[in-house]
């Protein structure tokens, strides 16, 4: 696969990419792309970019032709990448069928919608009891206040872990995601503790009949021990990183377009407005896969045994698919946005997602009549797609 005698690494940034607003703001370097070379290798990177809509809805869906297992090439999983702690089993994320689905289809019946939204009540109990403790008529910073606590706290709900550890649990989840900021040591200190925290939870729960999502994989034969540990670990990662920035994001588009008022009122309704932002502003803005035979893509040779990455982000706004594609429309429909992905991999949590971003937004309209993010100095976040802190005025 190496063009160059460098090391491939698995999440290396494009040099468009490199600063800040450009990392914020992505979607100019789209569009150009789109036009001009929407197939365009990266001789410094060793990848092809892939940009428009119906190339990467192809790479999504023909997990035949291309593969998200990289166990056969010579990429490197390094330190920093939120789904994979690199030297122990690898998530389902990357792993290819047969494996792929006894590594997944135990927990699919959790994640359906009807049964995810029996958790509504639960899940806005714990979305009322963060937002009791802000202080009204204060600026906070609404993220470490709101947007991050409350998937964590979900997700640690579903888990099934004690709510004394939520704090830990909290810690663990900021320095492997570097959603504050930290030193790569401090990321894989966590991430082993995580793990070993883990690894005596699923022990301890084998035999159990726990209701939660590590009693479920403890208890499947199916499963070695290992595979189990990811299982918690990349739900846990999964479960937060992503949805902490759609919530985040939903809040930033609201105040971009003015639009808090007619989503309070109900003139502009929440799920349609959600899958807009989900589209907009994708909190994962890209998906890696390898080449399993030479492909042709939108008239490109491409050998076997290449990387490509595939720009959600830039399939959400390309005008073949969408009518104004760059522009945020509250109440589009339909909107087949690849946000969660698509085919075998698509998002396990996709609902879950859906549904806290939903509560999220209802319980902080409902509590706060004034709600005003400062967006004057966004910064991006370093690992996944949104901003790294959102001071917000909130008056009741
Ligand atoms: C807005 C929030 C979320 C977004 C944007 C998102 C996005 C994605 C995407 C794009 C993929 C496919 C990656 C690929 O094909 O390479 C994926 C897979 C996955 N997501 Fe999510 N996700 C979100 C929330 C969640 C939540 C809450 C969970 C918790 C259970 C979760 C668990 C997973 C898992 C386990 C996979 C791997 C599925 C597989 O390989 O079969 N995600 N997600």
């Amino acid at each position: 696969m190496a063009h160059s005698d460098e090391r491939t690494v698995f999440r290396a940034p494009p040099a468009a990419l490199a600063d800040e607003q450009s990392q914020l703001e992505p979607f100019e370097w789209y569009e150009r792309m789109r036009r001009t070379a929407p197939v365009q290798y990266d001789d410094k990177l060793n990848r092809w970019h892939l940009f428009r809509y119906e190339d990467v809805a192809t790479v999504l869906r023909d997990h035949e032709r291309f593969t998200a297992d990289i166990s056969s090439t010579d990429i490197e999983l390094v330190d920093g990448d939120p789904f994979e702690t690199p030297g122990t089993t690898t998530s389902m994320l990357r792993t290819a069928p047969p494996d792929h689905s006894r590594r997944r289809s135990f927990a699919t019946p959790r994640f359906q919608p009807g049964t995810i939204a029996e958790h509504r009540e639960e899940f806005g109990e714990i979305a009322a009891d963060l937002l009791d403790s802000i202080e009204p008529n204060s600026t906070v910073e609404l993220i470490d206040a709101f947007t991050h606590p409350f998937p964590i706290t979900v997700i640690a709900s579903l888990l099934g872990l004690p709510a004394v550890e939520y704090d830990r649990f909290r810690e663990w989840s900021l320095a492997t995601t570097e959603l504050s900021p930290t030193d790569a040591s401090a990321a894989r200190q966590a991430r082993e503790e995580m793990r070993s925290y883990f690894s005596k939870l699923v022990r301890d729960r084998a035999d159990g009949d726990g209701d939660d999502l590590i009693s479920l994989a403890a208890s499947n034969d199916a499963l070695s021990h290992e595979e189990t540990v990811t299982f918690c670990t990349t739900i846990l990662v999964a479960g937060n990183v992503t949805t902490v920035n759609l919530i985040t994001s939903a809040l930033w588009c609201f105040a971009e377009f003015d639009l808090f008022d007619d989503v309070r009122s109900g003139a502009i309704d929440r799920e349609t407005v959600i899958e807009e932002v989900l589209r907009y502003r994708p909190p994962a803005q890209s998906v890696r896969r390898v080449t399993t035979e030479p492909v042709t893509l939108c008239g490109t040779q491409i050998d076997a045994n290449e990387l490509l990455v595939a720009y959600i982000g830039s399939a959400n706004r390309d005008p073949v698919r969408f009518d104004e594609p760059e522009t945020f429309v509250p109440e589009r429909t339909p909107n087949p946005h690849l946000t969660f992905g698509g085919g075998i991999h698509f998002c396990l949590g996709a609902q879950l997602a859906r549904l806290e971003a939903d509560i999220a937004i209802e319980c902080l309209l409902d509590r706060f009549s004034v709600i005003e993010p400062d967006c004057s100095s966004l910064r991006p976040q370093s690992l996944v797609y949104g901003v790294r802190e959102l001071p917000c005025y909130l008056e009741p």
